[in-house]
């Protein structure tokens, strides 16, 4: 058996990508990483072939879709796997959805998971500050559509603050995402959930003066049970943009838990450790489990199943 990961990590520096191939190691199972720079695809004599850097053919029995969520580059490997029919985890049409927070956010809605108000546009239409004053109320938390680690995230206190936001906007004609402010006991959630289980959950505690908690804007993490209903709403976000791996950011705010954004690739560094779950070798257990699935392929072709 042999998994393909998918990943901007060549060199296998990050904690998450060695971790992930350790435990492939100890269960016996064959790897290869496969930079989007460096793989090609041979489109010859009716069949597609994928070649690693060295140019040799690579056919993967299932694929990690390990890319980095702040860049794009690269996900049309991806949905190559895909179309010639090899298992995919976190197919590309899901990993897009968590990558531009609207999409996200309006995939939450559709499938009723909680959520704060929020106000968004491709553009920065002028209008957008007064109808976010009104209905959003203050403060209104500003954050960039594909953004990741809290970057650019912004509070908007003073309605001044907000018209000028939406107007540098509009001048950069960058895309806007306007939200209403969660109040908060000072931390959040990161719920990890693989193959449609709440694996577990750290809260991340702001640092004192801080409002944002992501681990890279100081954000102390400290382990948190998943109960059922924490579970049930992390299960919940990841099925609603059809993520089989996904970290959840979920707060709780005055009216109960409320999801803020989803990460396709998270990264599970100290991650571990705190919750107390080993999410590489949940990862690898997912990866065998989607390899030796029946592909509908192999049903015989008069539409009896393998079984019957
Ligand atoms: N609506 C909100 N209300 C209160 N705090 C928020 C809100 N949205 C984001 N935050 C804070 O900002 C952090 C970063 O926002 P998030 O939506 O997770 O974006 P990113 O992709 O940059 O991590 C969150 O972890 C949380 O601490
Ligand atoms: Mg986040």
């Amino acid at each position: 058996m042999q998994v393909a990961i998918v990943t901007h990590d060549r060199w296998a520096r990050a904690y998450r990508t060695r971790a992930l191939l350790n435990r492939l190691d100890r269960r016996g199972v064959g790897w290869v990483l496969l930079s989007p720079d460096q793989t090609a695809l041979e489109i010859r004599q009716g069949a597609v072939r994928f070649l690693d850097g060295a140019g040799r053919p690579v056919a993967p029995n299932v694929v990690l879709n390990a890319l980095y969520l702040a860049s794009g580059h690269g996900l049309e490997l991806i949905e190559a796997f895909e179309a010639t029919g090899v298992p995919v985890v976190n197919r590309a049409a899901g990993w897009r959805l968590a990558k531009i927070k609207a999409l996200s956010s309006v995939a939450f809605c559709v499938h009723g998971i909680a959520q704060p108000d929020t106000l968004c546009s491709p553009g920065a239409p002028v209008v957008l500050s007064p109808i976010a004053l009104e209905r959003l109320g203050r403060p209104l938390v500003y954050k960039p559509w594909r953004g990741t680690m809290g970057a650019g995230v912004t509070l908007l206190t003073r309605r001044r603050a907000v018209w000028g936001a939406v107007a540098r906007l509009a001048r950069r004609g960058a895309p806007i995402y306007l939200q209403s402010y969660v109040p908060n006991p000072g931390r959040d959630i990161r719920v990890v959930v693989v193959g449609g289980e709440a694996i577990g959950a750290t809260y991340r505690l702001a640092r004192r003066g801080r409002w944002k908690t992501n681990v890279t804007a100081g954000g102390i993490p400290a382990p948190c049970p998943v109960t059922a209903e924490l579970g049930a709403i992390a299960v919940a976000a990841a099925g609603s943009v059809g993520l089989d791996i996904a970290g959840v950011d979920v707060i709780e705010g005055p009216q109960g838990y409320q999801v803020l954004e989803i990460n396709a690739w998270p990264n599970y560094h100290r991650f571990d450790q705190v919750a107390g779950v080993d999410v590489a070798d949940r990862i690898a257990q997912l990866l065998i489990e989607r390899a030796r699935a029946p592909r509908p392929a192999d049903d015989p072709p008069d539409g009896r199943t393998a079984e019957g």
